[in-house]
């Protein structure tokens, strides 16, 4: 098995909202018209739990959960939510750690609907050809939300911008234990993988849209992008720095707006 790439569960709680604000709700109604009850939904790359905690009161019960994931830690902490469908009734958790990339159809035993919310961009080719080989043979619509497009905009601008993105956007690429992950090339590989087995792709933006009241997670976000940003071009150390310490100013005074763009794709069979 590789090597888990560690997330933390307060990275994943603060970017929770930002989240549930950004997912398409054209997709889910999409979705939810394919959807016949009692309905069981498996979520990959589960984290704490996101997906279901937003996911499920949009949708009619009785609700069966399957959440999936390689951190057995955080798949404690989603299965600990106590979760509702849309009519308020409570809904069944069962958790399946693993790794997606050994994934296969039997392992979505029952799916009327396979999930992912953030997922696709931290994944290789082999692994995003496993899960979409999986859905493919459970035969159940695909929902994956929020993959990362590498677009960022930020406002006012500076000319690190463009330099910054583009090294983050090669660190997302980056080889890890002789996985190449995909970063923001994954969503349009995944899309084209089920077009290619004769399924049909809706797409629809989730662009994160963050301003002056989402101080703590855009300063997190920016961290981390930098750190990132450095690690994959470490020449770019000092000029870092000097960005970090004036967008932390713009940040504290509210003044910095950033689109993260970010998109969702629904996928169906014939
Ligand atoms: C960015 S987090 C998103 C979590 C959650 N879906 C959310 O939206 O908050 C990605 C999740 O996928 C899991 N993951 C990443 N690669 C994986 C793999 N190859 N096999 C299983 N789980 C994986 C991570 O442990 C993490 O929980």
């Amino acid at each position: 098995m590789s090597a888990v790439i560690p997330v933390s569960a307060d990275w994943l709680t603060l970017r929770e909202a930002a989240d549930a604000g950004s997912r398409s709700h054209a997709l889910v109604a999409q979705a939810g018209r394919m959807l016949r009850p009692p309905v069981t939904i498996h979520d990959l790359g589960s984290g704490t739990g996101s997906m279901p905690r937003w996911l499920a009161p949009l949708l009619p019960g009785p609700q069966t959960w399957v959440l999936h994931d390689w951190n057995d830690a955080l798949l404690q902490h989603a299965a600990s939510a106590d979760l509702h469908d849309r009519d308020g009734a409570s809904i069944t958790v069962r958790t399946r750690p693993g790794e997606l990339g050994a994934l296969r159809g039997r392992d979505l035993d029952g799916a009327s609907l396979v999930t992912a919310s953030a997922l696709l961009d931290v994944l290789s080719a082999d692994e995003i050809s496993a899960i979409v080989a999986a859905c493919i043979d459970a035969g159940a619509p695909a929902l994956f939300a929020l993959s990362v497009t590498g677009q960022v905009l930020l406002d006012p601008v500076d000319p690190g911008d463009r330099l910054f993105a583009a090294s983050f956007n090669d660190h997302q690429r980056r080889t890890v234990e002789g996985r190449r992950l995909l970063g923001p090339d994954a969503p349009a590989v995944a899309a084209d993988l089920f077009r290619s087995a004769g399924w049909s792709v809706s797409v629809a933006d989730s662009h994160w849209r963050l301003a002056g009241g989402d101080r703590a997670l855009v300063s997190e976000w920016m961290h981390g992008w930098l750190a990132a940003a450095v690690a994959q071009r470490p020449a770019l150390r000092e000029w870092a720095a000097e960005y970090a310490r004036q967008r932390a100013a713009q940040i504290a005074a509210g003044e910095l707006r950033v689109i993260v763009e970010h998109i969702d794709f629904l996928a169906w069979p014939p």
